[in-house]
């Protein structure tokens, strides 16, 4: 084994979560999904194209016509995107797996923006490149940015600099003067950006979340990845995709890198996102809304337990919270599923910034599991 897998560190949520399977007593808000099944139009086409047959393989690329309605949804939340800037993938960790691939290899130095989700750092360090941690930092509970801090971590031998926004685990959003900051220097340092965006449209401040797109020009050093799972509700599916600079050969290159990874997505997959995207109003401000509902629930009832400190984050579907005096998240972690029949994400999974903080997956249909939930952590508390 090549020594950068051997000593790849597992993963922490899991960790919690096995030590739970089989009891159906434990309120789970340990992962990054809603319980909500896919809307019944996406699963209605995905029977549709199995009925019909469509179970061979496909274009590398993804099929043209899901191509340009990416195309014309991309266009429609930034400006003008061409189908040549689209590549389909088989989820979103792969859009950020080929991305990575196609960046930086072994001995690349890569930047990250942390505490962070933990596969975007493992990806890197897989291909044998070389992870600095840039953290972002807890004020009053909402997490901040020193864009000079990270500005002076890249430098000319970064080959990438990863930021994940709005973040997972934080709900960090960035703004547009600091996207504007980023891309300014990266274009002096000759550095790419690789920026998740998957949470883009779950951002409760009106409309999509900032997005580096809106301030880069089509052949900045910019790659930018996307995920059908969390705002058409379709983790299960695995789809995603991403959205590339014009010109340069950029695009082929992904195709090779598709055709040598899985070659293609399922094309009733794909059938499946283009109806989605073709409802997306009816799917998207109603989801938003709900988990706008959500998480103003969750906040409110962690505020009022003892000592909690957090505060609603402006996207995503998490709360990030400390409880003082918890300063082992993993093993606080456990305890909640042994003792509480409560299930959450420890801190530390996303890095030592998070160390000490918990994630709790808000995405729920009946919000009050959030409430039993809540109960569940107040008697934690109070032991
Ligand atoms: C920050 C971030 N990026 C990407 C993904 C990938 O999503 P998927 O692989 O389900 O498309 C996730 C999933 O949790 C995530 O939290």
């Amino acid at each position: 084994m090549r020594p950068e897998i051997e000593h790849l560190p597992g993963s922490r949520i899991r960790e919690v979560a096995n030590a739970a399977m089989g009891r159906d007593d434990v309120l789970a808000f340990w992962f990054g999904e809603s319980d909500e099944v896919t809307p019944e139009p996406i699963r209605a086409a995905a029977v549709q194209s199995l009925q019909a047959g469509e179970t061979f393989y496909s274009h590398n690329l993804g099929l043209p016509e899901l191509r340009a309605a990416l195309a014309a949804y991309a266009t429609g939340l930034h400006g003008p995107i061409g189908v040549d800037r689209i590549a389909v993938t088989s989820s979103g960790v792969n859009a950020l797996m080929l991305a990575m691939q196609l960046l930086a290899g072994a001995g690349d130095e890569v930047v990250a923006v942390t505490p962070v989700w933990p596969n975007l750092t493992a990806q890197p360090a897989i291909l044998g490149a070389q992870v600095r941690r840039v953290p972002l930092r807890p004020v009053n509970g909402q997490w901040r940015l020193d864009v000079d801090e990270l500005c002076a971590a890249v430098t000319p031998r970064t080959r990438v600099l990863l930021v994940n926004a709005p973040n997972n685990p934080t709900g960090w959003t960035l703004s547009r003067a600091e996207q504007q900051a980023l891309l300014a220097h990266t274009r002096r340092t000759g550095t790419w950006i690789l920026a998740d965006e998957v949470y883009e449209r779950l951002y409760f401040s009106g409309g999509c979340a900032p997005s580096f797109l809106d301030v880069a020009e089509p052949d900045d050093r910019l790659v930018v990845a996307h995920s059908f799972s969390k705002s058409f509700l379709m983790t299960g599916w695995r789809l995603g995709w991403l959205v590339l600079p014009q010109g340069g050969g950029v695009l082929d290159a992904v195709g090779k890198l598709i055709e040598f990874n899985t070659s293609c997505a399922p094309v009733f997959v794909q059938r499946g996102a283009l109806a989605g995207l073709a409802c997306v109003d009816s799917i998207v401000p109603g989801l938003v809304q709900h988990l706008q509902a959500c998480r103003d629930r969750l906040v409110a009832g962690l505020q009022a337990l003892p000592g909690v400190q957090v505060a609603a984050a402006p996207g995503g579907m998490y709360a990030f919270f400390r409880v003082p005096g918890q300063d082992d998240s993993l093993a606080f972690a456990k305890e909640l599923v042994a003792r509480h029949g409560l299930g959450l994400a420890p801190g530390v999974a996303f890095g030592p910034e998070g160390e000490g903080w918990l994630r709790w997956c808000f995405a729920t249909r009946d919000l009050a599991r959030l409430d039993l939930g809540l109960q569940r952590l107040g008697g934690a508390l109070t032991l």
